[in-house]
């Protein structure tokens, strides 16, 4: 049996508004710190960086922030994006669970990066900004805000961790068509790249240093990140607000929403409107976050403040983190190859509200190529980890003989992570694990800072 397959909104149902869950999180927020002092960051402090609508949206306690005419009209590009049922891949799985999932690969980038990059984009134009200075890791952040800065006028500097500038060129030539310049990460640019000289294959935190570095030095170039922070989390909240009225015309609410996380912005996207939903009408929705066992930042890593880069120069953010200095090994999904994680996202996880889970990266490979063979569409390598995850949700829902409604986050495609595809199809992918001697290394170096309960 099948039925409708896609589910499409129109472009005057983009949504008006972004929803900040901060409001609704249990408990104060606690506040982000200066590296120096360690005392509470005012917005001055990230004046030098960031324009003030940003710094705005990251400390608002607003539930709702108005979405600007602007950013709706260059959204219209690729939004909204459609939520597809699953019904080849139930049918592979046998299992009565009916999947859904939202498909943020059609946007010009390839992934949901772009929601945040044309906000992040207009905002700085809008404050008389020139230029801005960035850093990506599976490239597919810097694609999006280079064409964020194309279409605002604004010029784009890119840090790209060295082992995906090595993997993935195609990328790099995206960006350049786009207007933007490339360094490969660590770079001799910058003192932070020079001091990570001894890490070749990179990091984003390292690629994050460098970047904050070049906008901290110079009044008409500022900074943007491309996860982690509530802004960035809040215009990612687009996805699951068009899912909410999306699963509404499928008759359907979902039982369990999941994503992966790399700074959590996608997952974010998805599962914060629907976690307001559970907040306010007590739903009983399950979330399940999905992260590479190479670099388990919600599942091992330790709930501290810690820095957002490798150098220290970024303030001191409450997270789950491996350590700002621990530089994850080269796997494929170089968009998951981060330290720490977004604090609200910590928090809910800290709570219990969301569920968090590691996947090694020849199952979640696996599980992709399932996906593509049943479905039609090569997963980017950072979501065939919730992938992975649904099937075995998918699997679970069968053993108990129960038509579970599961949802999840297809942020992006892999055409340019072929290559990837291809080191697995020839038997060379690797499943790098996590030790615990790592685990111990990382901590010893944490930054002094008051501890959370
Ligand atoms: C396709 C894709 N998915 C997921 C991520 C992970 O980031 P986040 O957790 O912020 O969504 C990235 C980051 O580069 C990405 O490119």
């Amino acid at each position: 049996m099948s039925g409708q397959v896609k589910y499409l909104l129109s472009e005057d149902e983009i949504p008006t508004h972004w929803v900040n869950i901060v409001p609704d999180l249990p408990g104060e927020p606690l506040p982000p710190l200066h590296p120096g002092t360690k005392e509470p960051l005012g917005p001055e402090d990230l004046a030098p960086i960031f324009p003030m609508a940003l710094i705005e949206q990251e400390v608002s306690t607003e539930p709702d922030i108005e979405i600007p005419e602007e950013v709706r009209e260059v959204l219209k590009l690729w939004r909204p994006t459609p939520l597809y049922r699953a019904w080849r891949l139930e049918r592979h799985l046998d299992t009565p669970a009916h999947i859904y999932y939202k498909y943020e690969g059609v946007s010009p980038a390839g992934s949901h990066k772009p929601n945040t990059a044309v906000a992040q984009g207009y905002y700085n134009r809008e404050a008389g900004i020139r230029k801005l200075s960035t850093e990506t890791g599976a490239g597919q952040w810097g694609s999006a805000l280079a064409f964020a800065c194309q279409i605002f006028g604004l010029e784009c500097e890119v840090f790209m961790v060295g082992v995906s500038y090595d993997q993935k060129p195609y990328r790099r030539a995206i960006i350049e068509t786009s207007g933007g310049t490339v360094h490969r990460s660590p770079s001799d640019l910058t003192e932070a790249g020079r001091a990570q000289a001894g890490h070749p294959t990179g990091s984003l935190g390292i690629a994050i240093s460098e970047a904050v570095e070049i906008a901290a030095g110079a009044e008409d170039t500022n900074y943007a990140l491309g996860s982690v922070l509530g802004h960035v989390c809040l215009h990612q909240t687009v996805i699951g607000e068009e899912c909410i009225r999306q699963m509404e015309m499928a008759g359907e609410y979902p039982d369990i929403v999941i994503g992966c996380v790399g700074g959590g912005s996608n997952y974010a996207g998805i599962a914060y409107p629907f976690i307001r939903e559970k907040f306010r009408d007590s739903r009983p929705t399950r979330f399940i976050a999905a992260e590479p066992a190479a670099c388990p930042t919600l599942t091992r890593g330790e709930y501290s403040y810690d820095f957002g880069d490798t150098v220290g120069l970024t303030p001191l953010m409450p997270m789950y983190t491996l350590g700002h200095d621990f530089v994850p090994p080269p796997f494929h999904a170089g968009g998951l190859r981060y330290h720490g994680d977004s604090p609200t996202l910590c928090a809910l996880v800290k709570e219990g509200v969301i569920e968090a889970r590691a996947f090694p990266q020849t199952a979640t490979f696996e599980a992709a190529i399932r996906f593509a063979q049943c479905e039609g569409i090569i997963p980017a390598p950072e979501p065939a980890h919730a992938i992975r995850a649904v099937f075995d949700e998918a699997e679970k829902a069968k053993q108990e003989g129960v038509e579970r409604t599961i949802l999840f986050n297809l942020c992006g495609h892999g055409h340019f992570d072929m290559g990837a595809y291809e080191a697995y199809h020839a038997g060379k992918l690797e499943d790098l694990e996590f030790s615990e001697a790592d685990m111990e290394q990382a901590l010893e170096r944490l930054p002094e800072a008051p501890a959370l309960a």
